[in-house]
């Protein structure tokens, strides 16, 4: 059945585990992440980037969920908006039959500029305003994604704008997150401790120098009912890396946040753990497998089963250990 992301992150919270929200494209991602979620008999969360939702028609897209729920009628899905830039947007997604919308306020519309706190509040109580009327949740994002190690901020496409940034600019402040909340009576909060989308996140193993997992158990001392969302957490496992690299791939020797880093954050209120690179790149060394080893293959279904299933077993093991299995 189709729920609201409200209904699922109330359950994770009573019972103390996170969900992981994967994004979805295309229909070997919804395939993966839904066989995974009825082998570990967890709820799903799947969310649509703007760039998912211009790449596979907003029309398919919501097909494709609605087609998730058909499939598997025992397990309750989220269908989700990751970063809507404005109210327009998550409009759009509602209409589309979203059951929750992020309205990332952290940057102006234009995805570059970073916001004041009087603007996110107010097009964020504009989109929970709305979206509370016909029972959809919604997301809002406090503080700027962006590294401690290199102190830089991130916008949406992947550049960044500044080197210099302390502390203090990112890393999300737990008094004007507990303000944030109460101006806009968000169901859930992302909040910025040093996280950032994309494989490139740190140089080494974090560790409480440039990954602020403390910042989390501060915010969650002073918001304790609000549910916590950490963005840009794949792991980036090495395994994966490894395998991209042995079939003719090129990722250079990189860190994500570790699985036990997002296990210590359960404990303090994180109960959503955004998930996109770790897919991409399971996906990206099945096919490249096959190209490498069959390169007189040519059949798309011969390299996206094994992509299906490199991406599902990512998924399972997420379910697992954030303590999502035999939630549904
Ligand atoms: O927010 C970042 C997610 O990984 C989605 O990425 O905007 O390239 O679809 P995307
Ligand atoms: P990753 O790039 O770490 O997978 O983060 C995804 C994300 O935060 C989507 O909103
Ligand atoms: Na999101
Ligand atoms: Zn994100």
């Amino acid at each position: 059945a189709l729920v609201s992301l409200r209904q699922l992150l109330d359950h994770a919270a009573d019972s103390t585990y996170a969900l992981p929200a994967f994004n979805v494209n295309n229909m070997e991602q919804m395939l993966a992440i839904m066989a995974a979620a009825d082998a570990t008999d967890s709820p799903v969360i799947m969310q649509a980037s703007r760039g998912a939702r211009a790449f596979a028609n907003d029309i398919v897209l919501s097909h494709l969920i609605r087609a998730a729920i058909k499939l598997y009628p025992h397990i309750p899905v989220c269908m989700h908006q990751d970063h809507g830039n404005s109210p327009a947007t998550c409009m759009s997604a509602i209409t589309n039959g979203f059951s929750s919308v992020m309205m990332d306020g952290s940057l102006l519309a234009d995805g570059k500029t970073p916001s004041d706190f009087a603007y996110n509040v107010a097009v964020t109580a504009k989109v929970t305003e709305m979206a509370h009327l016909v029972g959809v949740s919604v997301e809002g994002e406090l503080g700027y994604l962006g590294s401690l190690e290199t102190g830089k901020g991130e916008v949406e496409d992947g550049h960044v704008f500044d080197g210099t940034l302390d502390r203090a600019s990112l890393v999300t402040d737990p008094q004007e997150a507990a303000e944030f909340v109460r101006f806009t009576r968000v169901d859930a909060l992302a909040v910025a401790i040093s996280t950032s989308h994309g494989a490139y996140k740190f140089s080494r193993k974090p560790d409480g120098e440039i990954l602020a997992m403390d910042a989390l158990k501060d915010i969650h001392a002073r918001i304790p009912d609000t549910h916590l969302v950490m963005h840009g957490s794949s792991s980036v496992p090495q395994d994966l890396q490894d395998k991209i690299n042995a079939y003719g791939g090129e990722i250079a020797p990189t860190w994500g946040v570790p699985v036990e880093e997002i296990e210590s954050g359960i404990k303090h209120g994180v109960r959503k753990v955004n998930i996109d690179t770790d897919l991409r790149m399971a996906l990206t060394g099945a096919i490249r497998k096959v190209f490498a080893e069959s390169p007189g293959e040519f059949d798309p279904r011969k390299y996206l089963a094994p992509g299906v299933d490199a991406m599902s077993a990512v998924c399972r093991d997420r379910f697992e250990r954030f303590g999502a299995a035999g939630m549904a």
